[in-house]
């Protein structure tokens, strides 16, 4: 993974900022995006106290000038685009679907359907052109599976999954992969707010086969894995990381 350069949105936080560390603590060279200025450069100075080159470039992944501009600047400053991670996405509005409206629709699909489209868009031309490149999406086990109070992150995550098989199919002649990791619960700010409470994280955590909440670090470790070599002949897969709930 060395000097790999590699680009993460929804750094600042969660999977997002959890995923930038590990790829800076193998020594990549890391664009982190996201919209909070003050939380990218604080993720920014630990990156590079790990020995990695990193920068932080605010975008809001639903504007699409302001994606291009990432994707071009990532390779203005590095040459090229070795990965992208797309961590950035919204839970929505939980709720039933009776209570739904056009905006908690759109709100939910702009940031998780529309962001993850244009991030690819931009980073599969840079890719595509070099012949060489690895993108990884963010869907959930609701990416596959129902859940009666989430209706709109369900369609979003679903939609994901859709586009990252899509993707993979358009890009597998030019040694281009594209995957996306589907984890379940994981202790992050996200899963608090559905969550709403630790009664209910505890919840949760006891419907899980493993036991447990996962944590970021375990889902930033599936992303390197599918990022690196090891994982060459895998693309268009949805990678579960869940502690054996959908096993179930
Ligand atoms: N935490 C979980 O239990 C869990 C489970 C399955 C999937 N996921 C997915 O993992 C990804 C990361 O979530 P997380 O758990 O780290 O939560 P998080 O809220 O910590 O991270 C999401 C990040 O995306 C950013 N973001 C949202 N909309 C954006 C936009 N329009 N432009 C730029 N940035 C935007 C947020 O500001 C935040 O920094 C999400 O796609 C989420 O759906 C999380």
């Amino acid at each position: 993974m060395t000097h790999t350069v590699v680009l993460v949105t929804g750094a600042t936080s969660g999977i997002g900022r959890a995923t930038a560390l590990a790829f800076g603590r193998d020594g990549a060279r890391l664009v982190c995006s996201g919209r909070n200025a003050a939380a990218g450069a604080a993720l920014v100075s630990q990156l590079r106290e790990l020995g990695a080159e990193a920068e932080f470039v605010a975008a809001d992944v639903v504007h699409e000038e302001q994606v291009r501009q990432l994707v071009e600047h990532t390779v203005t400053r590095f040459g090229r685009l070795d990965v992208a991670v797309n961590s950035a996405g919204t839970e929505g509005t939980p709720g039933s679907i009776v209570d739904q409206t056009v905006e908690s629709y759109a709100a939910t699909f702009d940031a998780n359907v529309l962001g993850t489209f244009l991030s690819m868009k931009h980073e599969l031309r840079v890719m595509l052109e070099q012949k060489e490149g690895v993108v990884i999406n963010l869907s959930s086990t609701m990416g596959s599976r129902g859940n009666a109070q989430n209706p709109m992150y369900v369609a979003s995550k679903h939609a994901i999954e859709g586009l990252t098989k899509a993707a993979a199919l358009d890009a597998a002649r030019s040694n281009v992969r594209v995957n996306a990791v589907a984890p379940g619960p994981i202790e992050t700010g996200m899963l608090d707010r559905i969550a709403g409470g630790a009664e209910k994280v505890a919840a949760v955590a006891a419907s899980i086969p493993a036991g447990r909440i996962g944590t970021p670090e375990e889902v930033a470790d599936a992303i390197v894995f599918l990022a690196s070599a090891r994982s060459r002949y895998i693309t268009g897969q949805i990678l579960a990381v869940n502690g054996g709930k959908t096993a179930m």
